[in-house]
């Protein structure tokens, strides 16, 4: 058996079930799960409609490179969205079978194993995948921590130039899972000169980026970034992003990847055998959600909406903020983020997720620690409900 398997660590969901095993919820509350960040707002009819009639793609193998059309509809999205000249869709833009999938195969396609110590960065609490990816491709992860101190941004400083020698690959999460924290032009500047210097590429997952309060502000994304700075030719550059949030159709895997032309023709090429062609019907279903922002406009408004419900009743006892983007908050527990979810559910009934399940120990500390995560997901009630359920709970402590 492939022997990097063994150094895959349990995924946090499943860490959580092992804490949590033995204890009987209080009878006395219904559940209520914000640990998993899965959207629960209902899937838009539009789309449902258009996978039901196009059930007879079925009957085809699909291409890899995806439909003209799909990736048409992306590439107009990309250039409304992110205000950049249309993308040319032969060869910056390929649909994908959801984030997560592409995230992981990226690295096997990025890294050259025959160059010795092989790095590959990503923020520390982090998307697991990242981690995993990294290290079924043979490279070496580098956590660099987001430390509420700097607001969670990545401080590229604080690696050494040495390490920077041997990075092949970075993955940037912007907005945030699980802090929110949403990149700045200058943080990107800086990225850029690594990325040229030392001849890496930048993975950007920008899966939360329709999520956000301000219909005037929305996230700056990666692409915008390198128009700002110049850099017509996205070199260096691919991002990664998902209909799964902005459309809730977690359940349709369905994305793109957008960006440097080059690396984006060994990606297809890796992609043709990997299998990563996307189905006929999830194409047509994809184009009707690209083309369609009025029930992201209604989704983004729903989670606004719990947001400034929420975030002021937990910071109560938790310290947290309402994020810059994304459904999360990411709140300082007063004990041990194990203990407290453990305690919450055991006596409210609330599932909540421990910090530390997303980090890692980086510079003798894992940043995740002593933080939850809630993902307002459920019902606007239910995250009030849970809220004040947490408020009670802290008051016992
Ligand atoms: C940061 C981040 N990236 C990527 C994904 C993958 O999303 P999908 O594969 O549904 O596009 C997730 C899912 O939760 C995520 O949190």
């Amino acid at each position: 058996m492939n022997p990097d398997l063994a150094r895959l660590q349990p995924y946090p969901f499943e860490r959580l079930r092992q804490l949590c095993l033995g204890v009987s919820p209080a009878p006395t509350f219904r559940e209520i799960r914000l640990s998993i960040g899965e959207p629960q707002h209902a899937t838009p009819i539009l789309i449902q409609q258009a996978l039901a009639e196009h059930l007879a793609g079925l009957a085809q193998y699909p291409n890899t490179q995806g439909t003209r059309g799909v990736r048409e509809a992306i590439g107009q999205w990309i250039a409304r969205r992110y205000a950049v000249p249309l993308l040319d869709v032969e060869t910056q833009v390929l649909p994908v079978n959801g984030s997560r999938e592409a995230l992981f195969a990226f690295a096997q396609t990025v890294i050259d194993r025959t160059r010795p110590q092989a790095k590959v960065v990503c923020p520390n609490p982090f998307y697991q995948i990242y981690e995993g990816a990294a290290l079924l491709a043979g490279a070496e992860p580098i956590y660099l921590n987001t430390l509420p101190e700097n607001g969670f941004a990545m401080d590229w400083t604080a690696l050494a130039e040495s390490v920077w020698r041997d990075v092949q690959l970075v993955y940037v999460c912007s907005p945030a899972n699980p802090t929110g924290n949403v990149m700045t032009l200058e943080s990107w500047r800086a990225l850029f000169a690594l990325a040229d210097r030392h001849d890496f590429v930048i993975a950007s997952d920008e899966c939360y980026s329709e999520i956000y309060s301000d219909e005037n502000a929305p996230p700056l994304g990666a692409l915008t970034a390198a128009k700002q700075l110049g850099r017509d030719d996205y070199r260096h550059l691919v991002v990664f992003s998902s209909l799964s949030k902005r459309s809730n159709v977690p359940g349709l895997r369905s994305g793109f990847v957008a960006g440097d032309a080059e690396v984006l023709k060994k990606f297809l090429l890796y992609r043709t055998y990997h299998g990563g062609a996307m189905n006929p019907a999830v194409q047509a279903a994809s184009i009707a959600a690209w083309n369609d922002e009025a029930h992201v406009q209604d989704n983004r408004r729903r989670y606004a909406e719990k947001f400034a419900a929420v975030t002021p009743l937990i910071a109560r006892h938790l310290p947290c903020t309402i994020p810059d983007a994304g459904f999360y908050l990411w709140a300082k527990t007063p004990i041990a983020d194990t203990e407290f979810a453990r305690q919450l559910l055991q006596q409210k009934n609330v599932a909540v997720l421990p910090g530390s399940y997303l980090g890692r120990v980086a510079d003798g500390i894992n940043p995740g620690e002593n933080f939850i995560r809630l993902a307002l997901v459920t019902s606007l009630e239910d995250c009030i409900e849970a809220a004040h359920r947490i408020n009670d709970f802290c008051l016992s402590l």
